[in-house]
């Protein structure tokens, strides 16, 4: 495997501030680093500003500040942004910087010296919003696409880049490699695009019309054309030609971008690099579109997502896991405010925090908190549980290497499940009662393993959660960073170590209204007041006392228990409640069925039934939860008789 790698975002225009589309892409570099970071490679992550061009002129107008000053803030804006999100890359690029234009002046010169750069009046539809001439057939109902605005009839000198010279080498190049630009969809959209002859690039604008530009080296009456500057800091930020870095990493380049930018990263930049005599990049990996609410994301609709506002509200390794989890790579997703809480209690809250939670208690109580010997006392579940881990472990290698993030937290997901099932079915808190020490040692010793494994694999997503468990564990919690390196086996984890149980990580979150993120407000310099997600549960609304009057409350004794076969959480109870009666809980997750078994509750009996899995559910018992969202029963045991009424 190669040691080294390079993973960049697109740089950002200027022209707005970053939101939630730019922290989706930085996100996904910040985690691909992390990964192969922790498989022990080294990698280059870069990031930065795209600041010339027509839009940045007229953004900074608006605000009454000249380009360089107004390029200053937003770009300032942009790294104080990933540095809050614990995300700095190793560079952060700005064209605007001495470094960056030397290079694109070399390598227009360059171009120009092979002869792929020629000087020719032209006249086409230019769209200002993009900056770039439209043929008629990417027009859509004769607008541009992405503007919606017809764009403009002008005609110009300019200067032209022989891009249809290498059409052919192209196509036969993506052809050839075919994970050169992933997932397929966009790999056939470009093969698509060149099966139509291919237009030279228009790589210069006239200073009479616009001066914020690189100038040609060849000649000062032009500035180059904003792409073909941008694409450039892949490369100018590695030091090309001479730099160590740009020998190091660039064989190994993987641009990360969104399906907007795809003809110039998979059409313009590998022409320009061939015509330059330099390798084309590795991987152009491009993702979808996050929409909000279905809509799709604008200034002008007001809802634009503040990333900073929804990191304090959910945390920020919560709000990473979703946007890795609900994003298919390569598909456009929907942003939406029940989606993002339902994600956050069921899988953190519910799976992640409870396994958490319960495994330290364990430990704590039945080994005071120092980590057991594996033992020799072994059964099929441990078995089971190894394999799951295992398995899961290279079927996330594979998703993460592929970009299928949401595939990777589904393999690690299945090890979550099942290591909370494997305590279900294992009965610790039995083993214990038992006196059956050797049994009860390999069991907490195999749900902090697969602790630890789960550890392994967050990070990359989650990298403070990981660090999180590592310490409670008791171990170093800088070693998750590298903990993927070699660590495919099970049963590293030191015995004799001293484990603690932290503070919930993940707070259930209940809220009735919607936890909105801060959105920019249109045409409002003031922002709106924020509507924080309440991580506290909230008392239902007032009742009356004859509406308590209508609940009937029986004490009633569980007579036997069993589990319902197919549904994870469901127990079928028969109670004794002054007649017998069937009531399905989602208690297995808690209680064994021979736990559970003879507990005097609390029944709500005159609840209408209600059909689960096909049994008749007559009532309910009443349970109180923690603020993991672990149920305890209502025991009253040794008050009355069953049937008594509860007041
Ligand atoms: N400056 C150019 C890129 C030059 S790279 C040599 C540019 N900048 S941009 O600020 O408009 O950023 C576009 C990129 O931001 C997208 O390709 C994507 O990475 C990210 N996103 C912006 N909005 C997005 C969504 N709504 N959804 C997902 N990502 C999007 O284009």
């Amino acid at each position: 495997m190669n040691r080294n790698f390079y993973v960049t975002t697109p740089i950002y225009y200027v022209n707005a501030r970053p939101h939630l589309g730019h922290t989706y892409t930085t996100v996904v570099a910040d985690t691909i680093k992390r990964y192969y970071q922790s498989s022990g490679i080294n990698v280059f992550f870069l990031t930065g500003t795209d600041e010339h061009g027509d839009k940045v002129v007229e953004a900074a107008d608006k605000e009454g500040l000249p380009p360089q000053e107004y390029a200053d803030m937003i770009s300032g804006a942009f790294r104080a942004t990933w540095d809050k999100m614990g995300m700095p890359a190793d560079d952060f690029i700005r064209t605007t910087e001495e470094r960056h234009k030397r290079v694109v002046r070399l390598f227009l010169q360059q171009v120009y010296d092979q002869g792929d750069i020629y000087f020719s009046r032209y006249g086409g539809n230019y769209c200002f919003g993009c900056e770039r001439f439209y043929l008629d057939r990417e027009l859509v109902d004769g607008k541009c696409p992405d503007h919606q605005v017809e764009p403009q009839y002008i005609e110009e000198e300019n200067y032209f880049f022989r891009m249809s010279k290498y059409q052919d080498w192209l196509i036969s190049y993506i052809k050839e490699n075919h994970d050169f630009i992933r997932p397929e969809r966009y790999r056939n959209e470009v093969l698509s695009f060149l099966s139509e002859p291919l237009e030279d690039l228009c790589i210069s604008r006239p200073k009479t019309r616009l001066t914020w530009g690189i100038t040609l080296p060849f000649d000062d009456r032009f500035v180059t054309y904003v792409w073909f500057d941008a694409l450039i800091n892949y490369i100018s930020a590695l030091g090309y030609p001479d730099g160590e870095l740009f020998h190091t990493y660039w064989p190994h380049a993987n641009h990360i971008i969104a399906k907007d930018i795809l003809k110039p990263h998979a059409i313009f930049w590998p022409t320009m690099l061939k015509s330059a005599g330099i390798e084309p990049y590795r991987h152009l990996n491009v993702h979808g579109y996050w929409n909000v609410e279905s809509q799709k994301m604008s200034k002008s609709l007001g809802n634009v997502v503040d990333p900073l506002s929804l990191m304090d509200t959910l945390g920020l390794d919560a709000f990473r896991y979703f946007l890795l989890r609900d994003m298919v790579f390569g598909l456009d997703s929907n942003f939406n405010h029940e989606a993002v809480i339902t994600r956050y209690n069921s899988d953190l809250a519910n799976d992640l925090g409870n396994l958490l939670s319960r495994t330290l208690t364990m430990a704590v109580k039945y080994f005071d908190g120092v980590i057991p010997e594996p033992g020799k006392d072994k059964s099929a579940t441990d078995g089971e549980l190894m394999a799951t881990a295992l398995a899961a472990t290279r079927d996330y290698r594979m998703y993460m290497e592929d970009l299928a993030f949401h595939r990777a937290m589904t393999a690690v997901w299945e090890v979550i499940r099942r290591s909370n099932q494997y305590i279900v079915e294992s009965e610790p808190w039995t083993l214990a009662k038992q006196g059956n020490r050797g049994r009860l040692s390999a069991v907490i010793y195999n749900c902090l393993e697969s602790l630890r494994t789960i550890a392994c694999m967050v990070y990359p997503v989650m990298p403070q959660t990981a660090e999180k468990i590592f310490a409670s564990l008791g171990l170093d919690p800088e070693l998750v960073r590298s903990g993927l390196a070699g660590s495919d086996d099970w049963g590293k984890l030191p015995s004799g170590l001293t484990v603690n149980v932290p503070e919930p990580l993940f707070p259930r979150i209940e809220t009735k209204e919607k936890p909105a993120p801060q959105v920019e407000q249109k045409q409002s310099s003031k922002p709106k007041k924020e509507k924080k997600i309440k991580k506290v549960i909230e008392p239902p609304a007032e009742i009356t006392i004859e509406d308590l009057q209508k609940v009937d409350l029986r004490l009633a004794q569980v007579i036997s228990a069993e589990r319902v076969p197919g549904a994870d959480r469901l127990l079928k109870l028969e109670v004794e409640a002054g007649g017998r009666r069937t009531v399905v809980a989602g208690m297995a997750e808690y209680y064994t069925p021979e736990e559970i078994t003879g507990k005097s509750v609390v029944l709500v009996a005159n609840l209408k039934p209600v059909t689960l899995k096909g049994i008749e559910s007559q009532g309910m018992i009443l349970a109180s939860e923690n603020d993991q969202g672990r149920l305890s029963l209502l025991t009253l045991d040794g008050v009355g008789k069953p049937g008594a009424r509860v007041r």
